[in-house]
């Protein structure tokens, strides 16, 4: 990829707006307006050969995530169209998207310079490894940072032409760290909250970034910083001590309230979630029954492992294949009688380290087929390069007896929250990393591994193969009943509550919630 070429500035300002209400549609309005800005929009939009739009779902967990928070609330949705250069008639195409999904877009624009720089280039080759504790895949480019800083800038315009005095401002993920306090220097007062939907390093990892104390200074202008997990939010205030000095933290529970110098914000954890509902309905629908029973008479005779991951180093999935070799190697009579689906879902596929981890994984799949596989008999690995329609996703959950879900770190993983909603018999094992946000919350009913631990793992899928109808029904039912009650809607309703109602210093837990313990949790 060459990063300098293209360098179009000519459509740099341009946004593109689309509302749905002005269609007609009724919007669901409370009196404060929900405005989302994230990096990635549901949809990307991509140019067709005869000129006009074509959309394609964006996949991960955001927006997965996000889709069902504004469908339910309404609201504007604010972000990247997904395409750079000339943008004429995507006002048109955001519209029809807006119809579609029930609730409105605002496109930001960029160019070939800043795909390059900021998304490429600061977000996904400084920000995204960094923060998964990958410091050594960092590219500390002066020239990335500088594009961050002037995209997050062209975003806040866009903000602050969007958003009126009452509306809720909720900016999400490292792409946009620094919106917050662009807008303020642009005189926007408007209450603005963010969620940082993948880790926080400890100290140790994010002191190596040349730009730390403005990035931290950018997050102390938003009014509630929101993270995953408890171990996310220690390591924020612990990097701000560090290098700050004076920092004061008051209150407790989920939500506490810092001051570090001239800045005072409130900082708290919200374990993201899913669609609980609506997962668990569409997979008992007779069509995805009928896909995975079809998967089963394709495959018969064994047990189905499954794994779904963006193409990412952080999944761990070179680590998971020879996890999964070893398992066969040592345990001779899993040969048969396993297999796993590994479906790869391509991403960002411009960075150099992606298409390298691609080669890698197709590697080892070749290998290891071509050490147990027979013609005529039985596949170890079933190997899918692509992403996948909602009912094919289903299927898969629905068909698989064993999830295997071990990133080398996440901030979340919907996948494994996904798996649990869609595991409707309630027979079927979740082997979770450690490392995964999730661990904190499904650590009782999962498996938990360490993905580095290659026997360890081939241990667990062993344990998982050879475990009782009861301990997995068990097992099984405290993973979906934590799920059903933390769903996405209690995740968005406790950060709303916490960012509008300043003085909520803790919020309501389900009965079922599993608090997480600290100062760490205990793998099994
Ligand atoms: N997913 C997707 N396209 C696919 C398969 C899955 O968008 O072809 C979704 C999946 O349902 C899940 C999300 O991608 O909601 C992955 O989220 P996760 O938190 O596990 O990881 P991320 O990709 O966000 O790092
Ligand atoms: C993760 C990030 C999201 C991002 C998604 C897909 O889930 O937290 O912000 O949208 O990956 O990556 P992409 O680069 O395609 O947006």
């Amino acid at each position: 990829m060459n990063r300098d070429s293209n360098k179009d500035h000519k459509h740099r300002h341009e946004t593109y707006a689309a509302k749905s209400d002005s269609r007609g549609k009724p919007m669901k309005r409370s009196k404060e307006r929900l405005i989302v800005v994230s990096n990635r929009l549901p949809y990307v939009f991509a140019r067709t050969p005869e000129g006009g739009w074509k959309t394609e779902g964006g996949s991960g967990g955001l927006v997965s995530a996000l889709v069902p928070v504004l469908r339910d609330r309404g609201g504007t949705w604010l972000g990247w169209t997904g395409s750079s250069g000339d943008g004429t008639g995507l006002d048109q195409a955001m519209a029809q998207a807006s119809e579609q999904l029930g609730f409105n877009l605002r496109g930001v624009q960029l160019d070939a310079a800043d795909v390059d720089n900021f998304y490429h280039g600061f977000s996904n080759e400084v920000i995204w490894p960094l923060f998964h504790d990958l410091p050594s895949l960092c590219v500390f480019d002066p020239k990335y940072w500088h594009s961050y800083k002037e995209v997050n800038r062209r975003f806040a315009e866009a903000l602050v032409e969007e958003c009126g005095k009452a509306d809720f401002v909720w900016v999400h993920d490292y792409h946009l760290m620094n919106v917050a306090a662009e807008a303020r220097s642009l005189g926007c007062k408007v209450r603005m909250g963010f969620f940082l939907h993948i880790p926080f390093p400890p100290p140790d990892i994010f002191f190596k970034l040349p730009w730390r104390s403005s990035l931290l200074h950018a997050l102390l202008r938003f009014d509630l910083i929101g993270f995953q997990t408890v171990r996310d939010r220690r390591n924020f205030i612990q990097c701000l001590r560090l290098s700050e000095g004076q920092v004061t933290v008051q209150g407790k529970g989920n939500v506490v309230t810092v001051t570090a110098g001239a800045y005072t914000t409130r900082v708290g954890n919200f374990p993201i979630s899913i669609d609980y509902g609506n997962f668990a309905r569409q997979a008992a629908s007779a069509e995805v029954a009928a896909r995975a029973d079809e998967l089963h008479r394709l495959l018969p005779n064994r047990k189905l492992v499954l794994g779904i991951d963006r193409l990412d180093y952080t999944k761990g999935i070179p680590h998971r294949l020879r996890a999964f070799r070893d398992a066969l190697d040592r345990y001779p009579e899993l040969r048969e009688r396993l297999s796993l689906i590994q479906v790869v879902v391509p991403s960002r596929v411009d960075i150099p380290e992606y298409h390298s981890l691609k080669i890698e994984i197709e590697q080892l799949v070749g290998e290891i087929n071509g050490k147990y596989m027979r013609p005529g008999g039985w596949v170890p690995v079933w190997y899918v390069y692509s992403s996948l329609s909602r009912s094919d996703l289903l299927a898969y959950y629905r068909a698989a007896h064993i999830a295997l879900v071990t990133p080398l770190k996440d901030g979340m993983n919907l996948v494994a929250k996904e798996y649990c909603a869609c595991s409707i018999e309630e027979e079927c094992v979740l082997i979770l990393s450690e490392f995964a946000g999730a661990a904190a919350q499904l650590q009782r009913g999962a498996l938990l591994v360490n993905p580095h631990d290659m026997e360890g793992v081939a241990d667990a899928i062993y344990r998982a193969y050879t475990m009782s109808d009861d301990e997995r029904r068990n097992r099984m039912r405290r993973l979906r009943r934590g799920v059903r009650e933390c769903d996405i809607f209690w995740w968005v309703d406790t950060y709303l509550q916490a960012a509008i109602e300043r003085d909520l210093s803790d919020y309501p837990q389900p009965q079922n919630y599993v608090p997480e313990p600290t100062p760490d949790y205990v793998p099994i």
